[in-house]
């Protein structure tokens, strides 16, 4: 059955709480990290360096690795001080710097890059036209934007989803729709090339996923209640006791732009 209409979700500000956790609670093993650079070689042009952007590049989980794969420089633009502070301290990278800035405010010169990356950060921006003019403003003719988003249409079955049962609903309301997001972009000046579905395989040990949840590093939960919080935290505590808690893969969507 759908899900119930959601009231609309005030945006979250990550200097509040997850500058505080979220590095730790969305940490990825080296590997993973990599599989991402991998998968966005296919998508960008073979040729090296290549000038990037990480959009709402938070703690820098991405953006060393992206100067690594593609030569850089790479810029991690994010709006969040505590965010940078901590990209500042643990993901220092001679290629990269990181930049106050936000979306729809880019601190970089016109058509300066040759692609730019938001991962899991466009649903956070208010103003989402003026965001994708802004992106394509600073892409170079045939560079490459990457939207690495969850999309309303197809929310992720988690392995913690059935725990907090009103997150789907919330995810719903917090996500535009693929068909919504491409077509911000193509009114914007980019046409789409691929829309890409990635399996994600479940990372590392249960009880550790368990741990870095329990920081709850995942907008998401903000927009919970501290009860219903606690009665998903209790339940997975009791399955988790009795082994009953399924290791299950999840998937991430992204999709890929060239600027006309
Ligand atoms: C879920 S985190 C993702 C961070 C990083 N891309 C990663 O995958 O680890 C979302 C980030 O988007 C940032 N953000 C919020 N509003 C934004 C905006 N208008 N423009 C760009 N980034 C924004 C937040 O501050 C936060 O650091």
């Amino acid at each position: 059955m759908p899900n119930p209409p959601h009231p609309p979700i005030a945006p979250v500000d990550y200097d509040v709480v997850q500058h505080g956790v979220y590095a730790k609670g969305r940490a990825l093993p080296p590997a993973a990290v990599q599989r991402y650079m991998d998968i966005f070689a296919d998508h960008l042009p073979e040729r090296r360096p290549l000038t990037g952007v990480d959009l709402g590049s938070g703690t820098g989980r991405f953006t060393p690795a992206l100067a690594e794969a593609f030569g850089g420089p790479v810029h991690g633009v994010e709006p969040a001080a505590g965010m940078r502070r901590t990209a500042e301290a643990q993901a220092r990278h001679p290629r990269v710097r990181y930049l106050a800035g936000e979306a729809a405010r880019i601190p970089l010169p016109d058509a300066c890059a040759d692609f730019v990356l938001m991962f899991l950060s466009f649903h956070h921006v208010p103003d989402r036209a003026a965001a994708a003019r802004e992106i394509a403003r600073v892409v170079k003719p045939g560079g490459r934007f990457i939207l690495r988003s969850t999309f309303r249409d197809r929310i992720p079955d988690h392995w913690w989803r059935g725990f907090f049962p009103r997150s789907g609903a919330v995810e719903e309301a917090m996500f535009p729709s693929a068909a919504e997001a491409r077509a911000i972009f193509e009114a914007a000046g980019f046409s789409t090339l691929e829309s890409v579905q990635l399996e994600i395989p479940f990372e590392g040990d249960l009880n550790q996923a368990v741990e870095r949840l329990r920081l709850r590093a995942v907008s998401t939960f903000e927009h919970m209640t501290d009860a219903e919080l606690e009665n998903g935290f209790a339940q997975i505590d009791a399955a988790l006791a009795a082994g009953t808690i399924e290791r299950k893969p999840t998937y991430g969507d992204f999709i890929v732009f060239a600027r006309r």
